[in-house]
């Protein structure tokens, strides 16, 4: 097939969610719902498929993968170093436009292949000695706790978890709990922005303030928040922040982005060094070379970019937090009960709540069983429950859909 007809059919599916969501009358406000149903229609999900897990991974729209799968195909049919020359460029490009939405500068951006790998990069490259402390909470995710014990082990670092308690009951608590934490000894601050574990928005700025005065680094978990908040990296007061694509981004599966601020990275150590890695790296890029990648992804994240954009980050963030609201309201009137909090400052687009320890299991098994109803559980202790986690793709109705089956089970 000649290159143009390969590459129309491949950007058709794009040029078109593009004119729809351009065209759409009243644009991508939050309560209109024509826009938001009209966006869902560019989502390949299956028929009847209530899909409420964006915290785990979140489907890209067909243009988007449309777009990824064209420059797979490319690539296979002729992996030529000649061919493959267009990826250093876009590379760049792509880290301009992932810069440009997390409000950073492109040197700041490395681009890796998830959070998980982000926050190792930067655990295994920060130059801490023996007894140095570290604090964290005891509601991030493994890989910005697990990963921390475990290099603690091997150095002689000193890790202390802070627990949460949930619902929060104030940002100045939680403010005031990690500033009592602090001591002389204190070198890093691993945050998360959005918790997957109770959907705990966390005050990282405010937190932040107060460890950068102290020169404690602040590394931020943002695997919950990217793409589904309107994230401000320059103004969040964190050294670094890792999230990946192929949740709230929409984007492809295993990429990612690790941030560190320009003036803080020549004190990170690159933890793999391969061909291509050179010490005059400039920026981050220093912290992103591993060996032959999938290239074609990069045009997938670039579209992933690409369709944030035509939303609208402000938008997108938006609509997020009136499903988010919507669902926990509604769930508020049923035999539930909600970890997450209501106020906005602390909660964002995930939503955790139990309907009884003994009942997890049976719940949402039957929630997918009859209702189809994917989410994401938690079996047993503090925080067991379902979890919840609506995105742009999913209209009211299917919310309404989503509250009833919710209700069947429980009632
Ligand atoms: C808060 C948080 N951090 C990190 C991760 C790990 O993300 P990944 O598997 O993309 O590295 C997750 C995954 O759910 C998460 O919820």
């Amino acid at each position: 097939m000649a290159a143009s007809r390969r590459a129309f059919l491949g950007f058709g599916s794009w040029l078109a969610m593009q004119a729809a969501l351009r065209a759409e009358p009243g644009g991508p406000q939050p309560g209109n719902e024509s826009y938001w149903r009209m966006l869902r229609g560019h989502f390949p999900l299956e028929d009847g498929l209530l899909y409420f897990n964006a915290a785990n991974i979140a489907p890209a729209s067909r243009g988007v993968l449309d777009r990824y799968h064209l420059y797979l195909r490319d690539f296979e049919s002729n992996p030529s170093f000649q061919n493959r020359g267009k990826y250093d460029p876009m590379r760049e490009q792509v880290r301009v436009k992932l810069a440009r939405l997390l409000h950073a500068d492109p040197d700041e951006i490395a681009i890796t292949r998830n959070t998980s790998e982000g926050t190792n990069t930067l655990i295994n490259g920060l130059d801490l000695k023996p007894g140095d402390e570290i604090v964290i909470s005891e509601h991030n995710h493994q890989s910005n706790n697990e990963a921390w014990t475990v290099r603690a082990r091997r150095h002689g670092w000193v890790v202390r978890a802070l627990p949460v308690s949930f619902p929060a009951r104030s940002v100045d608590q939680i403010v005031d709990q990690h500033a009592k934490a602090f001591t002389p000894r204190t070198r890093v601050v691993g945050l998360t922005h959005v918790t997957n574990v109770t959907g705990l928005r966390m005050p990282v700025r405010e937190i932040g303030e107060i460890a950068r005065r102290r020169n404690i680094w602040v590394h931020v978990d943002g695997a919950q928040s990217f793409g589904a908040l309107n994230v401000n990296l320059s103004a969040m007061q964190c050294d670094s922040y890792a999230t990946s694509t192929h949740k709230w981004m929409m984007g492809p599966l295993e990429a990612g982005v690790l941030f560190v601020r320009k003036d803080r990275v020549s004190q990170v150590w690159p933890s793999i060094v391969t061909a291509g890695w050179k010490d005059d790296l400039k920026g981050a890029r220093r912290l992103e070379n591993l060996g032959q990648r999938d290239d074609a992804r990069l045009a997938g994240i670039e579209a992933a970019a690409d369709f944030l954009e035509l939303a609208g980050m402000a938008n997108i963030e938006a609509r997020v937090l009136a499903l988010a609201r919507a669902f926990q309201d509604r769930a508020r009137e049923l035999p539930v009960k909600v970890w997450t909090n209501r106020e906005t400052e602390l909660s964002a687009g995930v939503i955790k709540l139990s309907t009884g320890e003994a009942n997890v299991k049976a719940h949402y098994d039957l929630l997918w069983k009859r209702h189809r109803l994917a989410i994401s559980s938690t079996a047993s202790g503090p925080a067991h429950g379902l979890r919840f986690s609506p995105h742009i793709y999913n209209t009211m109705e299917d919310l309404d859909r989503a509250v009833r089956a919710l209700k069947a089970v429980v009632s």
